[in-house]
């Protein structure tokens, strides 16, 4: 049985990361105009540096919950019939096992150079602004995609909903797209769909819904998925 599971902030945020849309949320401190476009990116560099470097280096304080343990888990089980596409830029799915992790939004712990196009891994702070490691040249940005950017891998995503027997969507409020029409895409192909989130969305392209924080919740499906008598 192949799986794509696809998740969102609110895989991690028991792990201490902020949503987007929660109380609170991430976006709560700094409107998304302000940080996440190329626009404010443009107009204020510093402050968009800062507030990535802020959340890089939140990354070396927070740790993996069940959650990322049981897909890395699953992982172990299922190999290449598990596709795990996750909208978050943190680290911790890889940091929990999974190796086969695509991540359509970018990644914190990497660097993008706008004068070479080159990826490389970054953990420092970006607002000193840096050579880049590959061409030397000093224009290095977050490798996170921005609202009116392009995600990754699109092509890549497409094609594993179109092969998939499940498609799991796990912690994402499923507002914003592409990402939010993965559930139907992988449905007109023929894929059983279930949604596992602390307060379900009740978007009826869901077979099934598990309701419930993701640390309880994730281990759970995993184990019952695991179990011979799965459906
Ligand atoms: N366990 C499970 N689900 C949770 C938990 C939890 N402990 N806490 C929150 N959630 C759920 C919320 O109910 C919500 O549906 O996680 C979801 C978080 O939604 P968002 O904050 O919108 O995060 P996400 O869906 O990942 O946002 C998608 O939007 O801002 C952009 O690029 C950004 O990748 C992000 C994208």
């Amino acid at each position: 049985m192949r799986i794509v599971v696809l998740t969102g902030a609110g895989i991690s945020a028991e792990s201490g990361l902020a949503t987007f849309r929660g109380a609170g949320g991430l976006w709560e401190g700094h409107r998304p105009e302000d940080v996440a476009t190329p626009e404010a990116f443009a107009a204020d560099r510093g402050l968009v540096q800062r507030f990535y470097d802020a959340r890089r280096a939140q990354l070396r304080t927070v740790a993996p919950n069940p959650a990322h343990h049981a897909l890395g888990a699953l992982e172990a089980d299922l190999g290449d019939d598990l596709v795990l596409v996750t909208q978050n830029i943190d680290d911790l799915h890889e940091r929990a096992g999974s190796t086969r992790v695509v991540h359509m939004h970018g990644e914190l712990l990497r660097a993008r150079c706008e004068a070479c196009d080159g990826q490389p891994p970054w953990t420092d702070a970006l607002i000193d602004e840096p050579a880049c490691p590959i061409c030397g040249v000093t224009a290095l940005r977050p490798d996170v995609v921005w609202f009116g950017e392009a995600p990754y891998h699109m092509d890549r995503i497409q094609q594993e909903l179109e092969d998939c027997d499940l498609f799991v969507a796990i912690g994402t409020s499923g507002l914003v797209y592409p990402a939010a029409g993965f559930v139907d895409w992988a449905r007109r192909h023929g894929a059983r769909t279930v949604e596992l989130n602390l307060a379900p969305t009740d978007d009826e392209a869901f077979d099934e819904s598990w309701a419930g924080p993701a640390s309880e919740v994730v281990p759970t499906w995993v184990e019952h998925l695991r179990s011979p008598r799965a459906s």
